[in-house]
């Protein structure tokens, strides 16, 4: 089973990954390290990437299995691993697996999709079996913690369509290839609430050398009220909605993020 997310189609997305300034620089990972030592070990990260969030986790002493269908994604995750002590090593467990449908064999305290993997997932469908799937893993009282964009309303009315847009702050990645990032709304499908999207790279190599990479792939907006329906489908309870990773409460900022804290229901 593929995603429509590219991550397992091109292996060029980890390998730059954790040098784009965008991902480097996101405010989240003390909020989703907090959450984790509030509900102890063990900790499932799903859609977990290269470990920006896993890694600090198990760094802060808890016991997180990181789960992710891409292959390129995994590895890179593996070899931050080894620069990590044997402590943090022997607190992380991976694992390649599809969101939608994984079978662990044991529950957990904490679930989390951190920076929207669970807007990869574009049917009702997919999005319910990936719900059920982690709240048959969490223990009685577990907790979920989801993230997507708030839907900007002036983005889905307004933003052209087949145009690349908004050069990002050029990077560097160690090897010293230099980078620039656009972006293109390709198509928007606003029955389905799917947008499809290219973001395109712009490496320059040390030997002068120029090419252009494109990561293309497709993200379902959803919207508050949506996404705690589809919690509550799924036999969670809502107990938090933040606009952001400070907490402060969905409303207070627009069009900010869409933070969902649930528990499990016992049914
Ligand atoms: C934007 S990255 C987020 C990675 C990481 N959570 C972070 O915060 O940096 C999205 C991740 O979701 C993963 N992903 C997408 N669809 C998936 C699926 N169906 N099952 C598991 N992982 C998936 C991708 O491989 C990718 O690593």
């Amino acid at each position: 089973m593929t995603s429509n997310s590219g991550y397992e189609e091109y292996a060029f997305i980890a390998d730059l990954y954790d040098h784009v300034t965008l991902y480097r620089d996101r405010p989240d990972v003390g909020f989703f390290v907090d959450a984790a030592e509030a509900a102890g070990s063990q900790v499932l990260e799903v859609g977990c990437g290269t470990g920006r969030v896993l890694i600090p986790t198990a760094r802060a002493g808890l016991d997180i299995v990181g789960l992710d269908l891409s292959p390129h994604m995994l590895a890179v995750c593996r070899r931050r691993l080894l620069d990590e002590s044997e402590a943090v090593q022997g607190r992380v467990q991976l694992v390649e697996a599809d969101m939608r449908h994984f079978e662990l064999g044991r529950r957990f305290t904490l679930a989390t999709i951190p920076f929207r993997p669970f807007q990869h997932l574009l049917t009702v469908e997919d999005q319910l079996a990936c719900l059920t799937t982690i709240h048959r893993h969490l223990a009685g009282d577990g907790v979920i913690i989801l993230d997507v964009f708030n839907p900007s309303l002036d983005f889905l009315v307004n933003r052209p369509t087949g145009e690349e847009l908004g050069e990002e702050p050029e990077f560097f990645t160690p090897d010293g290839r230099r980078i620039t990032r656009r972006h293109k709304t390709v198509a928007q499908d606003r029955f389905n609430q799917v947008n499809h999207f290219e973001l395109v790279y712009y490496v320059t190599h040390p030997d002068g050398r120029e090419e252009r990479l494109v990561h293309a792939f497709s993200l379902r907006y959803l919207f508050r009220f949506e996404g705690e329906h589809l919690l509550a489908r799924a036999g969670f309870e809502v107990e938090h909605v933040h606009a952001d990773y400070d907490r402060s409460p969905y409303g207070s900022k627009y069009p900010g993020e869409l933070v969902f804290v649930a528990r499990k229901k016992d049914v």
